[in-house]
């Protein structure tokens, strides 16, 4: 028998879709890809080789919990200069990747029935990992006319006597809406006066094409003590493989967290640590990820004039993330819903798209634009033909 827990878990609609693409690829069949969550360049070189420098001088063994002290030291550092917050390292702790981190952030602070605030559309594990906690996911509907940015207003109506914790995500996926600082800042005084928790995931800081990015916690030190910023080397140094995530938080919280590491996970994989750190040291990083994002700025162009132009699609430009959220919803009520339609384009179009209701957004399919040029410029004409069909 299952646990109460896990009856209701929802496999991940992203990686199934991943998964379904590889499996029909596997069998010869032209699948393009727009499931992918992770960018499609290599690791750099550079943080390669030190994770083989790490294992080859020994760097096998377990390692602290709450990271290797020089990887937290770099990551206190980074956050000061480019997040202008400063965190010693004893408030930072480091996990295997952004989703095991937010996971272990929610078993610290939710109780059972706990509210947590998620602005929708959001990232489809926020809202399972909440319920496996024993938490209630309360969305906060934002809307494309609005740029998909939450509002104060709509947070304080939904804020109740078990509201614990909201989570934030700027850059965002599925969307790309990129939070402006004032919305921001309204957000986090409400919830500093109604002593409410902030989980800002901003996992993909690196990628942000219009808006000033902005760490929440940077906004003023108050803030600041409410606050769980939470990031990771998996997006920003195409890295998801690696598995190395990490939050900065209040060190009584951090402690906490270091504690769930040192019962579950033990410590990221020590060697690992190390390519990590060498991201962070190295030079040449930045050249790495300026490449990737002038890259990602002409491929958002162009899938986002191809997508425009398909009739009855209406197209959100993304501020950030590498992901498009076009509204099908014309398309998807003919065929029942956006899974049924997602279906039909992988099916006949062969192309993998996830579809928006995961997300918490019935009628929309998510494009990561984190493929070549060409896949995507093919792909949306395969979609195009496909739906030409259906009106
Ligand atoms: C918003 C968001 N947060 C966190 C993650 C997970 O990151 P990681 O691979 O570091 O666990 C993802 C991955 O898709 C994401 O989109």
């Amino acid at each position: 028998m299952l646990s109460q827990r896990v009856a209701q878990l929802k496999p991940s609609a992203t990686l199934t879709i991943t998964a379904k693409a590889k499996e029909l690829r596997a069998k010869g069949i032209d699948v393009i890809g727009f499931g992918a969550g992770e960018p499609d360049f290599d690791t750099p070189e550079f943080v390669k080789e030190a994770c083989i420098k790490a294992l080859k001088e020994g760097m096998t063994k377990y390692a602290p919990s709450a990271g290797i002290p020089q990887l937290r030291e770099a990551l206190a550092q980074k956050l000061y200069e480019e997040n202008s917050v400063e965190y010693k390292p004893s408030e930072i702790v480091v996990s295997t990747g952004a989703k095991m981190i937010l996971f272990l952030i929610f078993m610290t602070i939710l109780n059972e029935g706990d509210e947590v605030l998620l602005p929708s559309p959001y990232w489809v594990t926020y809202p399972e990992q909440i319920k496996l906690l024993g938490g209630v996911p309360i969305e906060v509907p934002t809307s494309e006319d609005g740029g998909f940015i939450p509002t104060a207003d709509a947070v304080k109506e939904r804020i109740t006597e078990r509201t614990k914790a909201i989570v934030l995500n700027s850059p965002n996926n599925p969307t790309g809406a990129v939070y402006p600082k004032e919305e921001l800042e309204k957000i986090a005084e409400l919830c500093l006066q109604k002593g409410i928790f902030i989980i800002t995931d901003e996992c993909y800081e690196a990628f942000v094409y219009e808006e000033e990015f902005v760490s929440v916690a940077s906004l003023s030190e108050e803030i600041k003590r409410i606050t769980f910023t939470v990031n990771a080397f998996s997006k920003t140094f195409s890295m998801t493989g690696w598995r190395v995530g990490y939050v900065a938080c209040p060190e009584e919280y951090a402690k906490v967290i270091a504690s769930l590491n040192s019962q579950t996970v033990s410590n990221v994989t020590t060697f690992a640590q190390f390519g990590a750190l060498e991201a962070l040291k190295n030079p040449e990083a930045k050249n790495y990820v300026a490449r990737m994002k002038e890259e990602f700025t002409k491929r958002r162009e162009r899938a986002y004039e191809l997508l425009k132009s398909i009739p009855y699609v209406s197209v959100f430009k993304p501020k950030g993330s590498f992901y498009i959220f076009p509204n099908f919803s014309y398309y998807s009520q003919k065929l029942g819903d956006d899974i049924k339609l997602a279906q039909m384009l992988l099916e006949e179009a062969k192309v993998a798209c996830v579809p928006g209701s995961p997300f918490g957004a019935q009628g929309y399919l998510r494009l990561s634009y984190a493929t070549s040029m060409e896949n995507i410029e093919k792909g949306i004409e395969r979609i195009r033909n496909a739906l030409s069909e259906l009106s």
